[in-house]
C-alpha cells in the first residue's frame, strides 16, 4: 500500500488524475473500474479537462462502475447512472456500449450480476479500480462484514451510509435499502487499485483501513493485502495515522526511478 497524503483534496485528485491518464496513455484500451459519490467528482472534472485540453482519448476505454441503488430508474437525480452520464460520459468521447454500470431496475438481480460478472471478464479484468471510502470503512457499497472474496450481487446498506447519501436525494427517506455492487473479490482482481478519501469525516476509516487489522469489519483495511494500492489522502482524511510522516517522506524522497508521474 502506497499511502500519499497532500494538503487538499484538490492536489490529491490531481494525481488521482495523472495516474488514471497515464493508465489510458499506456494502454489505449484499458478497462477502468469506476466509483460515485462525493469523493471522485473532482477527478473526473480533471480527466474531462485532460480530454479537452489534451486530447486524452477514451474511444477504446472500457469502464465498469462499483455499484447501483436497486430501484432507482437511470433517470434518477440521484441513480448512478445518471450522476456518471452527466458528470463524465457525456463530456468524454468514451463508447457508450463499453460503459457498464449495474442495472438497479434488473428484474432478475441475480442473472443481472452473473452477466456483470462475464462482461467484466470479457473485457479483460479490471485495469485499474477507482474506488472511495464509506465512512464506515465500505469499499463499493461492501458494507462492515461483507465477505473478502465477494463478486457482484445485492447487499443491504447500513442506516449510516443510507444517513450518509441523504444529501444525494430531495427526501432522504428516499435512498434506497439494497443496492447491487461489485465485490470485495473484484477489487482485489483488478490490477491496480487507487483509493481517494478526503476530509475528516473519513479519518477514522482511513486509519482503521491503512494501519489497522485486515477485518471484514473494515473492508478497507483488504487493501492491505492488494499488490498495487495506492491511498490518496488529504490533511484531514490522513490525520489520524500514527506514521503519517513517514508516508510524507517517502512521497517527497523518491528515487526518480520510482516516481511515476
Ligand atoms: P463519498 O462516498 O465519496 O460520497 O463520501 C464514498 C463511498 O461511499 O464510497
Amino acid at each position: 500500500m502506497e499511502v500519499i497524503i497532500l494538503p487538499t483534496a484538490e492536489e490529491a485528485s490531481e494525481v488521482a488524475a495523472r495516474l488514471v491518464a497515464r493508465q489510458i496513455r499506456e494502454k489505449p484500451d484499458s478497462t477502468l473500474g469506476l466509483a460515485t459519490g462525493g469523493t471522485p467528482c473532482k477527478l473526473y472534472q480533471l480527466l474531462v479537462r485532460m480530454h479537452q485540453a489534451e486530447g486524452l482519448d477514451f474511444s477504446r476505454v472500457s469502464t465498469f462502475n462499483l455499484d447501483e441503488y436497486i430501484g432507482l430508474d437511470p433517470s434518477h437525480p440521484a441513480s448512478y447512472h445518471r450522476v456518471m452520464e452527466v458528470d463524465f460520459f457525456s463530456q468524454v468521447n468514451i463508447a457508450r456500449e463499453r460503459s457498464h454500470i449495474p442495472d438497479g431496475m434488473a428484474k432478475d438481480v441475480r442473472a443481472h450480476c452473473a452477466s456483470y460478472e462475464r462482461a467484466i471478464k470479457d473485457a479483460g479484468g479490471i485495469d485499474l479500480q477507482v474506488l472511495g471510502l464509506g465512512s464506515d470503512g465500505h469499499l463499493g457499497f461492501n458494507e462492515p462484514g461483507s465477505s473478502l472474496a465477494s463478486h457482484t450481487r445485492i447487499k443491504t446498506l447500513t442506516e449510516r451510509t443510507r444517513s450518509d447519501n441523504e444529501r444525494f436525494f430531495t427526501d432522504g427517506h428516499e435512498v434506497p435499502h439494497h443496492v447491487i455492487t461489485m465485490g470485495l473479490g473484484n477489487i482485489m482482481e483488478s490490477r491496480m487499485c487507487l483509493l481517494l478519501a478526503f476530509g475528516i469525516g473519513k479519518a477514522q476509516a482511513v486509519a482503521a483501513s491503512v494501519e489497522g487489522p485486515v477485518t471484514a469489519s473494515v473492508p478497507g483495511s483488504l487493501l492491505q493485502f492488494h499488490p498495487r494500492a495506492k491511498v490518496l489522502l488529504d490533511a484531514e482524511s490522513a490525520s489520524l495515522l500514527i506514521r503519517s510522516d513517514y508516508y510524507q517522506w517517502v512521497y517527497k524522497n523518491k528515487p526518480i526511478w520510482q516516481t511515476h508521474l
